[in-house]
């Protein structure tokens, strides 16, 4: 059965500074009651290993770890871009495709090699993908998922957001993520589709 959310804290479980900027800007614009935002900075837990085979798998086990180690209710997400032509790549590697974790600098450049070097020519298709776990000390879990559809287009363009934002064109739009403002691009995002998801699930 469905659990709703109704403690007043929440731990928002990951250590991703462009993920928490946007989770803190769709609490303060969806969440329907005030809730206290704690931060995995506040405790010393290394983050757990992903093990997962899927977006899904990780963000429930991130959830857990959290959530075991705090005693507090934890929000995960795992999330990262799928390109078609590359069958599905870098998908659950998003984040160390560049080589060192989080340098999404290298990470778009070995991308714009692979698909260089690969059959398909352009337009490149491919969707960001978002799964929210929200994981009480009991164990007990809930889970969402979200995605937005698009193109990557070479070189990158715009300086908002993080990670692939500055190739990524969601579908029907000319602008990619890096040139929207936060609020244009959490309207269309994988996370905010999973988020709203979630919300309506357990806290309304
Ligand atoms: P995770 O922390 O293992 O879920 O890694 C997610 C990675 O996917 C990030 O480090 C980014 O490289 C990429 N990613 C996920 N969501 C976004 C997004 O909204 N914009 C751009 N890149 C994203």
């Amino acid at each position: 059965m469905t659990r709703h959310f109704v403690e007043n804290d929440l731990l928002i479980a990951t250590h991703n500074q462009g993920k928490i900027a946007e989770f803190l800007q769709l609490y303060q614009l969806h969440c329907p009651r005030t809730i206290t935002l704690h931060s995995t900075k506040d405790y010393t837990l290394p983050p757990p290993e992903e093990t997962g085979t899927s977006f899904l798998e990780n963000a429930i086990l991130k959830a857990r770890y959290y959530s075991k180690h705090t005693g507090l209710v934890a929000l995960a997400d795992d999330s990262g871009l799928a390109v078609t032509a590359l069958g599905g790549a870098p998908g659950i590697y998003s984040s160390r495709y560049g080589g060192k974790e989080g340098d999404s600098k290298a990470a778009m450049e070995k991308l714009q090699h692979a698909l260089a070097e690969c059959s398909s020519t352009p337009p490149f298709h491919a969707a960001f993908h978002c799964a929210l776990a929200l994981c009480w000390p009991d164990g007990h879990i809930e889970t969402t998922t979200g995605t937005v559809g698009g193109t990557l287009r070479f070189p990158p363009s715009g300086l908002s957001g993080f990670g692939y934002d500055p190739i990524f064109i969601p579908q029907g739009e000319t602008r990619s993520f890096g040139e929207m403002s936060s609020v244009e691009k959490q309207a269309r995002s994988h996370r905010f589709r999973a988020m709203q998801q979630l919300l309506q699930q357990c806290f309304y």
